[in-house]
């Protein structure tokens, strides 16, 4: 039984954080404002669109919206004044140099910094955003403090609370976290964020780690740089396999992963990561570190390993096609991974522009993200909701991730509709013998046998 709660919550910034968070605040019995410059999109989520492609997210949406716990705003002011805790969840998009861009960020401190003005209570701000290390305590509190004429600590606290949810599973992640980061400065910022999580959690065991707010925000960081450094460093030595016979980068995975030190996770070799996320956070760390005057070595070759791998998988198309002039080359997966449709930064971006300088005719499929490709590729590629469609006539066929309509696809399909059957699969999700069989098959990761 969840615990009862008065602790009345606002969330600036109804991205993909923002209304995830808020939404699974609203369903543990909290009042929550998600409050959102952006009117057409507060006016869907009105009607229970969340307008974003995540499982149970729209039943979740709808079912807080009717018990009216949930409601939305465009007048921060407002909903200030009638909330206790503010958590600050707008976007940082990069710089051009690689650095985070914080003028949500600063755009947000300043309107809180208006609404405060006029309020008598205790406020608590509770910063999501992704930031680097001295961005909560050395930009936003003078923000607020400057507009709000309101003294740190004493009329308002600030905690920054870093969040590790995943596209596809966030409701999960968010309703059974590993861990829950809560940096504070104060005794009494960090009572009431200890006890908002305390009811949310009820009787579930989770691991709070409370710690500096700077800590806070480098964890946020050192995590997302950790799994993509994982990531890297199992597409090197599945860079390595290629060259091997008899080697398959799967089998060296699953052994090293038994290794509770290592462990099994995020050591699935393929094209690369991307997402709004890794790439993003692994450069800003970089940029941050070397704002520091350290050069983070380690960090730098895991982006260039990752900026390396799409190159690698057109290097293989090329060689396998001899030329690709005039050639049909069929793409299947596009967003970043699949179950989503998100194509931020996805590998297939970079893969198909490459293609495209040379003039082949490229088919493109995703259970998911054909509506998004559309804005990016525009009628430079052909767009096919049908992967016969998709494959039929082509003279190569690249996977790009590993959905799972692709991964019950037989050999004899490929033999059947493409002009010639040869196969790159860069997720290794077919049988290497039985597609070795009867098609050209290039598995990435995989020796020649
Ligand atoms: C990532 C983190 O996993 C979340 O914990 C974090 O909260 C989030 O970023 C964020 O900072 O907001 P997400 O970007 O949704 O979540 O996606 P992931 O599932 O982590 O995948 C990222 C990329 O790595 C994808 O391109 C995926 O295909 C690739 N990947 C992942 C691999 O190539 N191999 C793996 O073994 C795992």
């Amino acid at each position: 039984m969840t615990k009862k709660t008065n602790t009345k919550l606002s969330f600036i910034g109804l991205g993909y954080v923002g209304l995830t968070t808020s939404i699974c605040f609203a369903d543990k019995d909290f009042h929550v404002i998600g409050v959102d410059v952006d009117k057409s999109k507060l006016k869907k989520i009105s009607s229970g669109k969340s307008g974003i492609f995540e499982p149970n997210l729209n039943e979740l949406l709808c079912k807080v919206l009717k018990t009216k716990r949930f409601s939305i705003s465009d007048n921060l002011s407002d909903s200030i004044k009638k909330s206790d805790v503010t958590f600050i969840t707008v976007g940082t998009p990069a710089n051009h140099d690689g650095s985070v861009g914080l003028q949500f960020i600063k755009s947000a401190a300043t309107d809180i910094g208006h609404a405060l003005k006029n309020k008598s209570s205790y406020h608590l701000v509770v910063v999501k955003s992704t930031i680097v290390p001295g961005t909560t305590e050395n930009i936003i509190v003078p923000i607020i403090t400057k507009i709000s004429g309101k003294k740190y600590d004493e009329d308002f606290g600030i905690c920054y609370n870093p969040e590790f949810l995943s596209e596809g599973s966030a409701i999960n992640d968010m309703n059974n976290p590993d861990k829950i980061v809560l940096g504070s400065s104060n005794s009494k910022s960090k009572k009431i964020i200890n006890n908002l999580y305390n009811i949310f959690y009820s009787t579930q065991k989770i691991n709070i780690v409370n710690t500096t707010i700077s800590n806070a925000e480098l964890i946020k960081y050192a995590n997302n740089a950790f799994l993509a450094t994982k990531i890297s460093y199992i597409n090197t030595i599945a860079n390595i396999c290629n060259n091997i016979p008899n080697v398959n980068v799967d089998e060296i995975a699953r052994a090293i992963g038994l290794d509770s030190r290592i462990n099994s996770k995020f050591l699935s070799a393929g094209p690369g990561y991307g997402g709004s996320c890794f790439p993003k956070d692994v450069k800003a760390l970089i940029q941050f570190s070397s704002s520091l005057d350290y050069s983070p070595k380690l960090l730098i070759a895991v982006d260039e390993v990752n900026q390396l791998q799409p190159t690698l998988i057109i290097n293989i198309i090329k060689q396998k096609l001899s030329f690709i002039d005039n050639k049909t080359i069929s793409i299947l997966g596009l967003a970043f991974k699949s179950k989503t449709n998100d194509m931020r930064e996805s590998v297939a971006i970079k893969i198909i522009n490459e293609l495209l300088k040379q003039n082949p005719t490229i088919k493109v499929h995703d259970p998911e993200a054909i509506d998004n490709a559309k804005q990016i590729f525009g009628d430079r590629v052909d767009y096919h909701n049908n992967i016969i469609e998709a494959i039929k006539n082509s003279d190569c066929c690249v996977i790009l991730n590993d959905s799972i309509e692709y991964k019950s696809l037989k050999p004899t399909i490929f033999k059947k509709y493409m002009n010639k059957a040869l196969v790159i699969d860069t997720k290794r999700i077919f049988n290497y013998s039985e597609f070795n069989e009867i098609v050209d098959y290039y598995c990435y990761g995989v020796g020649s046998y």
